[in-house]
């Protein structure tokens, strides 16, 4: 089983889209294994997103992420990685398709609704971020039995 981290941007909140997003990841089978929504601090969201700094769009990326509060979660699943990535759509959402989070939410890059972990080490190096270990919670859900 695979973990990754989302993030429902300050858009998707202010906009009510939180129990919309979340639906659409239980519907599909996947496991939320923790969740919280909090406000992101100037220093979190420059850690978060380290890897993109001097690139053109950091700056206005980190002051909007910190722009209001966001939700956080982490989503477990066979293969979650990836399907969470294909249930977002394309990171440019005037590009993505209708059916995914940002191609049905979303109509451009910068409001673009939702993070996703792009690969494993991404994924684990943006969970720890947000969640202490004992955050994360490992349970089963009843209805697993009929999913895998
Ligand atoms: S890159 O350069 O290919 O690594 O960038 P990419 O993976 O496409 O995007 C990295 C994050 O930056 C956001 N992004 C932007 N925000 C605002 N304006 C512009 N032009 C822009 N370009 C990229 C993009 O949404 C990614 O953030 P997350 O939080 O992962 O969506």
């Amino acid at each position: 089983m695979e973990r990754t981290l989302i993030i429902i941007k300050p858009e998707g909140v202010q906009r009510g889209l939180i129990g919309q997003i979340l639906a659409r990841f239980e519907q599909r089978g996947l496991k939320f294994v923790g969740l919280k929504m909090l406000q992101m601090s100037p220093a979190l969201a420059e850690e978060h997103y380290a890897v993109h700094k001097g690139k053109p769009f950091y700056t206005g990326l980190v002051k909007h992420i910190t722009s209001g509060p966001v939700v956080v979660g982490v989503v477990e699943g066979r293969g979650a990685i990836k399907m969470v990535r294909t249930m977002m759509g394309a990171t440019n959402a005037a590009e993505a398709a209708p059916g995914t989070i940002r191609g049905d939410f979303a109509l451009e890059i910068g409001y673009n609704i939702i993070h996703g972990s792009d690969g494993p080490e991404t994924a684990a190096r943006e969970i720890s971020l947000f969640f202490k270990p004992e955050e994360l919670l490992d349970y089963r859900l009843a209805s697993e039995s009929w999913l895998y």
